[in-house]
C-alpha cells in the first residue's frame, strides 16, 4: 500500500521579465494506491499527473505532505534507506525511444538489473538468464528474437513491451504507466494496454495509470479508482464505472464529455462547460479553482474553497459545492 497524504509541489519557472513564475502543480493531493488495486489520473495537460506519479515513485521531490509506503514513513527514513521501498515502484515512461539505451541489446538491458537482483536475493548466475526469457515471454516477447536485438531493431511496441520487462527485473508492486501508450503506433496501443491488464491479474501487481483519456483508464482499471484532477487538485475520486455513469464535478462532466462516442456518453445540447481544449492555467485562486469556467458557479463559489468529500447519497467524493446540479452536462446515453 501506498500513501500520498496532502502531497504539495511548486515549480518556480526561469525566464521573463519578471523573473520567472510558480506553478503550483500539486495543491495537497491525497492518494492511495492498495495492492493489486488500479488507480488511474486523468485531467488534461499540465494539470500535475506526472509529477504526482514522480514523486509517489520517489523520482521528484515535494514541498509538504507525506509518503507512506507499506505503514512505513518516507520522510522518516534517509535517503539512501528509502531506495529499496521507492524501487517497489516502477515507473514506465511514455516515450520508449528514449527509455531504452541504443547502444545495449536487450539482452544486456535485462542482465544489468537481474544480476543486482540475483545478489540481492542470493540467487545463482544461472538464475539471471533464466528470468530474463522468463520476463520477456510475460510481456509477450519471444526470447530467442528480442534477447540478442538492439532496441533500434525493435518496434515502438516491442520495445515498450521490453521497457516493461526491464521495470519487472526489481519484483515491484507497483507498475506506474505514464501516457504509456501515447507515443506508440495505434495499431499496438491496444497491446499494451491489455499487457498492463493482464500483468495485474498474472502478477498481482499495482497500476497507476495516467492518462488524459478516459477510455483507456476504463480499459486498464474499470474495477479500480478513478481521480479527477484540475490544476493541482483532486475534484473527484472513486470507482470509474460510477464517476463514468454519473459524473458530479463539472469539470469531470467537461472531460467525459470531450470524448462522448468512446465510452457512450451523450451531450445535450444547451448549458455547455468551456471546452477542455480552452481550460488554460489563470490566475484565478480564490474559491473553486473551476469558478471562472464553471457554468454552474454562483457567488459562493468564488468565496468558499470546495473540499474533496462526500455529500448527501453521492456515492464518489467530489469537490463541488453544488453537486446537486450534476447530470446536466453529461448523462449516460439511453437514462437521459
Ligand atoms: N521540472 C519542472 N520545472 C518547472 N515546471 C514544471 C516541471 N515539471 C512540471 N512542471 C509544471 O507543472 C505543471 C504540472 O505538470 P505535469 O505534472 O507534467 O502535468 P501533466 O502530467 O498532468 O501534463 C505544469 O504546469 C508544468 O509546466
Ligand atoms: S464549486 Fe461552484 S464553480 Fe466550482 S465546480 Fe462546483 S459549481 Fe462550479
Ligand atoms: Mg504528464
Amino acid at each position: 500500500m501506498i500513501t500520498g497524504q496532502g502531497i504539495t509541489k511548486t515549480f518556480r519557472q526561469r525566464g521573463g521579465v519578471l523573473g520567472g513564475r510558480e506553478v503550483r502543480a500539486l495543491r495537497g493531493v491525497d492518494v492511495a494506491i492498495a495492492r493489486g488495486g488500479a488507480v488511474s489520473f486523468i485531467g488534461e495537460s499540465g494539470c500535475g499527473k506526472t509529477t504526482l506519479g514522480r514523486i509517489l515513485a520517489g523520482l521528484e521531490s515535494h514541498d509538504s505532505g507525506e509518503i507512506t509506503i507499506d505503514g512505513v514513513s518516507m520522510a522518516s527514513l534517509r535517503p539512501r534507506a528509502r531506495r529499496p521501498y521507492f524501487r517497489r515502484i516502477q515507473l514506465i515512461h511514455q516515450d520508449p525511444y528514449s527509455a531504452l539505451n541504443p547502444t545495449r541489446t536487450v539482452h544486456q538491458a535485462l542482465t544489468a538489473p537481474l544480476a543486482l537482483r540475483a545478489r540481492q536475493t542470493g540467487r545463482p548466475k544461472g538464475w539471471i538468464d533464466e528470468r530474463a526469457a522468463e520476463l520477456l515471454g510475460l510481456v509477450g516477447l519471444d526470447p530467442g528474437y528480442a534477447l540478442p536485438r538492439y532496441p533500434h531493431q525493435l518496434s515502438g511496441g516491442m520495445r515498450q513491451r521490453v521497457v516493461i520487462a526491464r521495470a519487472l527485473t526489481v519484483d515491484p508492486e507497483v507498475l506506474v504507466a505514464d501516457e504509456a501508450v501515447s507515443m506508440i503506433d495505434v495499431s499496438l496501443r491496444l497491446g499494451i494496454l491489455a499487457l498492463l491488464r493482464d500483468l495485474r491479474e498474472r502478477l498481482g501487481v499495482s497500476v497507476l495509470f495516467i492518462t488524459h483519456d478516459v477510455a483507456t483508464a476504463r480499459y486498464i482499471g474499470g474495477d479500480g479508482e478513478l481521480y479527477v484532477i484540475y490544476r493541482g487538485q483532486v475534484v473527484e475520486r472513486g470507482p470509474v464505472e460510477t464517476i463514468i455513469s454519473a459524473p458530479v464535478h463539472p469539470y469531470t462532466q467537461a472531460l467525459l464529455s470531450a470524448i462522448p462516442v468512446l465510452h457512450g456518453l451523450e451531450v445535450p445540447g444547451g448549458q455547455a462547460v468551456t471546452p477542455v481544449g480552452a481550460l488554460e492555467e489563470d490566475k484565478h485562486d480564490a474559491g473553486c479553482l473551476f469558478a471562472r469556467r464553471c457554468p454552474f458557479a454562483t457567488g459562493r463559489c468564488t468565496a468558499e474553497v470546495p473540499v474533496l468529500g462526500r455529500t448527501g447519497d453521492i456515492p464518489q467524493e467530489h469537490a463541488c459545492l453544488h453537486p446537486e446540479r450534476r447530470g446536466v452536462v453529461a448523462m449516460p446515453a439511453g437514462r437521459a
